[in-house]
């Protein structure tokens, strides 16, 4: 496991980041969440946590809720539910179901007990103090209600970071250049364990391994956008103004397809002047390892023993 620096951090959990520009709206937030339709073997994440919540008869609260996709859902499938949304970005909000509320993962303005349920999906990386925040989905969720997280593991897609690499070191005219900002390293699915471990007794991880194949660049450059929030970052890496691989990545995939190849506009950072490679190995846009890992962490907590 690589050691996240400090700036790493503060970078993926800060708010107005956050909430000003990487969630302001479901534009990236959607180009990640649709790179899996090109996924093999696809799972259906919001049916898979529905399953979870099969016993589940009263409020389920979504923590960092995100543009409301598993809301939508349960909402169609299990309409005897109370769902409540919450995010620390307001405009992501804008047109999820209600009721739905700005709030901080870390103080949740819930009473202790208040729900039967909590889902934190793919947004644990994000908040300051892990540790804290399990602490606080544990403590508004019912002795016996599930609490269901999901992340990454640390092997997701480093395929894309390959390529990433390859069009920074473009800019850099050297073979690699520096990789780009890894947004749930923090609470990976590999660290996920200790971090629950410590507030459930038990814990239970369900991994979803798969192949995501893209036949047209597209997909990718927009995966590779919705990383703009924290492009600064990346330029500083680069010692440039703004950070250019998007449009690096499209050349480089429209390389690996044989596409015919324009030549750069004015853009091109003075001094590093770059060509793109011909790769001698295009095996881009074959297979490359999925995501996501999705762990129901079931809990039971001792400290409830009256409960349980
Ligand atoms: C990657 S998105 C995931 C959205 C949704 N849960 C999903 O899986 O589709 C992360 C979400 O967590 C929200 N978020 C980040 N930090 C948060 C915090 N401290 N409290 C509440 N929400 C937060 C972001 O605004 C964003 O909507």
């Amino acid at each position: 496991m690589t050691e996240l620096s400090p700036a790493h951090d503060a970078a993926v959990t800060d708010r107005g980041r956050l909430a000003g520009s990487a969630y302001n709206d479901d534009r990236y937030l959607a180009a990640l969440q649709s790179l899996y339709r090109w996924q093999t073997p696809r799972y259906d994440l919001p049916g898979m946590v529905g399953k979870q919540l099969s016993a589940i008869r009263r409020l389920v609260v979504d923590v960092g809720c995100g543009n409301g996709k598993f809301i939508k859902r349960l909402r169609q499938d299990r309409p005897d539910l109370s769902l409540l949304g919450l995010d620390i970005a307001a405009g992501i909000l804008a047109d999820v179901p209600g009721p739905v509320a700005v709030a901080d993962a870390s103080r949740l303005p819930l009473a202790t007990a208040s729900a039967d349920a909590a889902l934190a999906l793919h947004m644990l990386y994000h908040v300051p103090d892990i540790a804290q925040t399990v602490k606080e989905l544990s403590r508004v969720v019912t002795g016996e209600g599930p609490v269901i997280v999901s992340t990454n593991s640390e092997r997701d897609k480093a395929e894309l970071n390959d390529l990433w690499v390859r069009a920074a070191g473009d800019v850099l005219g050297v073979a690699r250049g520096p990789s780009r900002i890894s947004l749930s390293a923090r609470f990976s699915l590999e660290k996920a364990p200790a971090f629950l471990g410590k507030e459930f007794s038990r814990v239970e991880t369900i991994e979803l391994p798969g192949t995501i194949t893209v036949r047209d660049p597209e997909p990718v450059v927009a995966h590779m956008a919705s990383y703009r929030a924290w492009a600064d970052l990346d330029a500083r890496l680069l010692g440039i103004a703004a950070a250019p691989e998007v449009p690096l990545v499209r050349k480089r995939l429209a390389l690996l397809r044989g596409d015919p190849i324009e030549e750069p506009k004015s853009g091109t950072p003075p001094g590093r002047g770059w060509q793109p490679r011909a790769d001698p190995n295009p095996g881009f846009g074959a297979h490359w390892l999925q995501t996501v890992v999705s762990p129901p962490a079931a809990k039971c907590r001792e400290q409830r023993s009256p409960r349980l």
